[in-house]
């Protein structure tokens, strides 16, 4: 086992996301905050992650969660004050992790200046410019601009009442009608949140997670789409009951997407990052088809990272666990960006509950664990937490609410964490978390699966521990697939490294062809007789040869 440590941080950085609302609060008010996770830096410190990526904390109405930014240079009071974030980044550094902020450039909040400033505004003034308002179709301008959809169901378009009383002109908002779409085609927009980044990196941030990174750009607007019903459905993580077929071609050429212009952005934002020594990153949120597509995000000259979503939605399956590795290793190779890798984020259902079935969480997970590249977790996935259980009435996302229950949301996947499983609110708050705890979570809570040797998150620990060390995990080495029986993960990487995942149900016997010892499994009773190593079901071990 060589202990010898590659390149620079983020190329295999392990990056842990905090999602502050339901990390940890400090001040009763039941909605965590940044005081939470200062005080909860010794345990990040301890689980080996290399870096924390925390969701939006800036001022902001909380129609979505923070994705709707009222003012990116300041804090929102919920969760604390500017010199709380300064705080976190420096205890951060003592403690050895770099700290990545989230940045929201597809649209700001509805409360943010510039809007209200365009709402008292004419039609056609500088202020609309900053934004995509339009006139409407119809003889009295009734008819949205277009016929496209916001991604939180319902129209994308708003029409406002202008200062005369009268309704007026429409505005663009791919998502919820409090995030209205900026207009990027306009250079006040690139120079705002240039200062910004400036902003933040002055205050020693190490990175930057782009928010809908692929939607800057815009096709023109005033072509409708073929049939703007199905793609939202398409656009949606759960799009249950359509085809894989269908879905890729809808999510294909968007109008809004992915297209040619959002990289001239990108270029100008890398000069920005470029400006600062300490080799600070940027990693990109693009859900875009082909897949193929994401490595023209990290070219040489635009961005550092980009999100590989495939694991929030791969089947525990050995031949679509390889295929996706495979390609997604093989579409970055020609620009040289690292890949990533991520079981679980805050718009996802958490991967328990999404396969339904502990084992498989623990044996995907240690795939993801051993391969080239950086690996995100988001909270609670260390601890093997389901959704929360929520009712109607509790349910706080837009999504939801603009769907009218007929999309459930991502509030599941943001139950507060627990944290001491005898405290009220298993120690996440001394007041009423803004969403309710299954009781369930009692179970998972860092105490009490602290204590268990057999648990998630030691589990979780021992990974990240062995990853710090071996050169055959993360890192940039080629994985080198070998034959195996059908249902069988088997791979190896440089100083001995080997992995076996069995996704059958059944136990597997495999001959390795050398002799080796188990150094981490994700289940109990694997033993090996000379070269022939036997896997239970549902289970995977990394292997030292
Ligand atoms: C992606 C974010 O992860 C999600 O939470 C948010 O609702 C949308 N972008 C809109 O900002």
């Amino acid at each position: 086992m060589s202990l010898t440590r590659k390149s620079v941080w983020w190329r295999d950085a392990v990056i842990y996301q905090v999602y502050p609302r339901s990390f940890k609060d400090s001040n009763s008010d039941g909605i965590g905050d940044i005081p939470g996770i200062i005080e909860k830096l010794p345990y990040l410190a301890s689980l080996g992650i290399d870096a924390l990526w925390l969701s939006p904390f800036y001022t902001t109405p909380n129609k979505d969660g923070g994705y709707d930014v009222a003012n990116p240079r300041d804090v929102d009071p919920t969760f604390g004050s500017l010199t709380d974030a300064e705080e976190l980044i420096s205890e951060a550094h003592t403690r050895g992790l770099k700290v990545i902020f989230d940045v929201v450039p597809n649209h700001f909040s509805s409360e943010h200046i510039w809007f209200k400033e365009a709402l008292l505004s004419a039609p056609g003034s500088a202020a609309r410019a900053r934004f995509h308002f339009y006139d409407g179709k119809g003889s009295h301008g009734e008819i949205p601009p277009n016929n496209w959809n916001s991604l939180f169901n319902g129209p994308a378009w708003t029409r406002i009442t202008e200062s005369n009383g009268e309704l007026g002109q429409w505005y663009l908002h791919l998502f919820d009608s409090s995030q209205p779409d900026l207009n990027w085609d306009n250079p006040e927009v690139l120079e705002d949140f240039k200062t910004t980044l400036r902003f933040w990196l002055d205050r020693g941030v190490d990175g930057f997670r782009i928010d809908v990174a692929h939607g800057l750009a815009k096709d023109d607007i005033h072509a409708d789409h073929r049939d703007p019903d199905a793609l939202t459905r398409a656009l949606r993580v759960d799009s249950s009951g359509m085809s894989k077929e269908e879905r890729i071609s809808l999510l294909t050429d968007m109008p809004f997407f992915d297209r040619d212009g959002v990289h001239d952005i990108y270029k100008e934002w890398r000069k920005v990052i470029d400006e600062y020594s300490g080799d600070r990153m940027t990693v990109a949120e693009a859900y875009i088809y082909p897949t193929s597509r994401l490595a023209r995000y990290v070219r040489p000259g635009e961005l550092h990272q980009v999100f590989n979503f495939d694991f929030l939605l791969i089947e525990w399956d050995a031949a679509a666990i390889k295929e996706s590795i495979i390609r997604v290793l093989d579409e970055l190779k020609d620009v040289g960006a690292p890949p990533t890798w991520a079981l679980d984020n805050h718009d996802s259902p958490r991967v328990v509950s999404r396969l339904g079935n502990v084992d498989q969480a623990r044996a995907l997970a240690l795939i993801a664990h051993a391969l080239p590249g950086s690996l995100y977790i988001y909270q609670g996935e260390e601890l093997g937490l389901p959704d929360g259980e929520l009712a109607p009435k509790d349910r706080q996302d837009p999504a939801f609410i603009r769907s009218n229950g007929k999309d459930l949301g991502r509030d599941g996947a943001r139950v507060p964490l627990p944290w001491e499983a005898s405290k009220p609110n298993f120690g996440f708050s001394s007041g009423s978390p803004w969403l309710p705890q299954t009781a369930a979570y009692k179970e998972f809570s860092v105490d009490t699966e602290d204590a268990d040797q057999g648990s998630f998150l030691n589990l979780y620990r021992t990974s990240l521990g062995l990853r710090k060390q071996h050169t055959g995990l993360g890192g940039d080495s080629e994985i080198h697939w070998h034959d195996a029986p059908e249902g069988i993960v088997f791979f190896s990487r440089t100083a001995g490294f080997i992995l076996l995942a069995n996704t059958t149900a059944n136990t597997t016997e495999v001959n390795i062809h050398t002799a080796a010892v188990i150094i981490h499994q994700s289940g109990p009773g694997a033993f090996i007789a000379g070269s022939i190593v036997s896997i239970p079901g549902n289970t995977t071990l990394w292997l030292q040869q």
